[in-house]
């Protein structure tokens, strides 16, 4: 028998217990007349002690070879600790030693297998398996599987089924690139890896399964950013006969239980916002409400003031940031560059410094008198001591530039909370982009979005104005879900395809099988999908999926640890015709 009890289990109430302990030494003091080591497994650290004038003198001998890492096997005795370690739940007991065995020796291993480690990224994802090791991932992986557990547990009691759609699916032309998979059967041929289930599970809806989920790796060949894998898994969901608000009754309970249990936190119940209203206020889609700061629309207000950049302008927006009036002119200066970045290409970033002592200092104080800057404050709510940024631009740019100059704000002045959780729907999404380079519109969120009924007729006279039936769950700046209500009409479902620049010939080629489904009696249906690791990472406070991924890629879609992609044979090659 390896063991009796694990590393993380024994207690006082043990005391005087003869135990079997196996795992890996995490740390071994040698000091010379007594060892101390810290044995780890999943479950924890327990400290095991050897005295030389006790303990049988092989063992001793061979307690001395140890390092770190080794994996061995003791039998020993629970006895109380002369000084307790609070911070580990066996702080309390220790094992002295009459039994030790070698299971396996270690290699010295690359970096400090701690939280605190020393290891470099790309270190740990070569070596991910003694990455795993560490604390902190460890955690990370057992949050996701009860993550995973609550959300299955709770769509199993609300009558949801568990059914698989294939991995290999057909490439179509809308979405992200697709991974694709030559077929040695059909030569010149290929599978596409599926970016989501999407149209299975439209399927699903219309073959009478009424609630299905599935937990399921999608991949999408893009570029990466922390919050973006190129293989990641979706809670995916779809549902029968249902509105907008069957979705968010459904989920937002799901999504409250998950942090009850997790965080042991109340979710508010969650505010409900537009698109136009988001975009407005925050500059994005997926705004971080924890702070404030919204963006103030002051274009009536500050115009016709004389300041001739503003009458010209088509938009003046603005911030005000709380208690910051006495920025320096250095600390604005970076704020200043952080706008005209070459993402951002702002022209430049207004001051307003609305200091304790009643004066104003602003960049255009040159042009606008103290009690107009006042009359300002009333819209902004500045009150004495705060600063105000202020930007003029063309509208969407410039809230743009706001909305992310408030988060670079909130980051400077640590505004984003760890510990606070700031859910939202954001809904009436646009049914359609405009796409400058292909200069046709593309579906916002995908072509199987049904548009709002009041707004089918303006699919042809006025598209870029349809709002559609979308919708996203949003969390601390992140979008931790999308869904929609689905075209399940067959004449609406082709007129979508039309505007996006498909004709009939082509849509019927790429989606032959769902437009003929819906012409045999598909219901009413929509879903939503939760990206897992996202709502993981918002759980264990990191902005980094890959920390919530057991294998993941790295930013150009490597796996460093396996090497993969790799180059293939030549006889692989011929024989899948490449
Ligand atoms: P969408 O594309 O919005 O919708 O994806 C749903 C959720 O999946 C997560 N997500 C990602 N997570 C990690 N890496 C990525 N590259 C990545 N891309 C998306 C996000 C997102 O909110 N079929 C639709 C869902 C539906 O309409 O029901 C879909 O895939 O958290």
């Amino acid at each position: 028998m390896f063991r009796t009890h694990n590393c993380g289990e024994l207690k006082i109430t043990d005391i005087n217990k003869k135990v079997t302990l196996s795992g890996w030494i995490n740390i071994i003091r040698n000091k010379g007349s007594i060892i101390w080591i810290d044995l780890r497994d999943r479950y924890g650290i327990t400290q095991l002690v050897l005295e030389e004038k006790t303990t049988d003198s092989s063992i001793f001998k061979k307690a001395k070879t140890l390092g770190r890492e080794d994996v061995i096997k003791v039998k020993g005795t629970v006895s109380k600790r002369t000084s307790k370690n609070e911070k580990i739940s066996t702080g309390e007991i220790e094992i002295v030693i009459t039994e030790l065995e070698i299971l396996n020796s270690s290699k010295i291993p690359p970096f400090t297998i701690e939280n605190d480690t020393d290891g470099g990224e790309e270190l740990r994802m070569k070596y991910r398996y003694l990455d795993i090791r560490r604390p902190q991932i460890r955690e990370n992986l057992i949050l996701r599987h009860q993550v995973v557990s609550i959300l299955r547990e709770y769509l199993n009691k609300k009558d949801f089924i568990e059914i698989e759609t294939p991995s290999l699916i057909k490439s179509t032309p809308e979405g992200a690139r697709d991974f694709l998979v030559p077929s040695r059967m059909n030569p010149g041929k290929f599978y596409a890896l599926p970016q989501s289930p999407q149209t299975l599970k439209q399927l699903l809806m219309i073959g009478g399964m009424d609630k299905y989920y599935q937990l399921v790796k999608c991949f999408r060949d893009e570029d990466l950013r922390a919050d973006r894998a190129p293989e990641f898994t979706q809670i995916d969901c779809e549902m029968s006969f249902i509105e907008q608000q069957d979705i968010f009754n459904t989920f937002e309970p799901a999504i409250q239980q998950v942090f009850n249990v997790i965080k042991g936190v109340t979710l508010p119940k969650f505010p409900v916002y537009t698109y136009d209203e988001v975009m407005s206020k925050y500059g994005t889609d997926k705004p971080d409400l924890r702070f404030d700061m919204q963006i103030i629309d002051i274009t009536e207000k500050v115009q016709k003031c004389n300041f001739k950049v503003f009458d010209n302008s088509e938009y003046i927006g603005a911030i005000c940031v709380k208690n910051s009036a006495s920025f320096t002119r250095k600390q604005i200066d970076i704020y200043t560059d952080f706008i005209k970045n070459p993402n951002l290409k702002g022209k430049g970033l207004v001051y307003i410094k609305y200091n304790e002592d009643d004066s104003i200092r602003s960049s255009i104080d040159k042009f606008i008198l103290p009690e107009q800057f006042k009359n300002w404050f009333i819209d902004l709510e500045a009150k004495k001591g705060d600063l105000v940024f202020v930007i003029a631009d063309k509208k969407q740019k410039a809230q743009k530039i706001l909305g992310e100059l408030r988060l670079k704000l909130a980051s400077d002045l640590n505004l984003k909370d760890k510990n606070k959780f700031a859910p939202l729907w954001v809904i009436d999404f646009p049914l359609l982009e405009w796409n400058e380079e292909h200069q046709r519109f593309f579906a916002s969120h995908h072509p199987f979005t049904s548009p709002k009924d009041e707004d089918i007729v303006k699919m042809t006279t006025d598209p870029a104005n349809v709002k559609a039936k979308a919708y996203d769950l949003v969390m601390n700046g992140f979008e931790i879900a999308g869904g929609s209500l689905r075209i399940h009409k067959k004449d609406i479902q082709e007129k979508m395809f039309k505007i996006i620049g498909m004709d009939l010939k082509q849509a019927y080629d790429e989606f032959g099988f769902l437009i003929n489904a819906l012409g045999y009696g598909a219901p009413p249906h929509g879903g939503i999908a939760i990206g897992l690791a996202r709502l993981c990472a918002i759980l264990g406070g990191s902005e980094a999926i890959r920390d919530f991924i057991a294998f993941p890629k790295n930013n150009s879609g490597k796996d460093i640890m396996i090497d993969a992609p790799s180059l293939i044979s030549s006889e692989q090659l011929k024989e899948l015709n490449l």
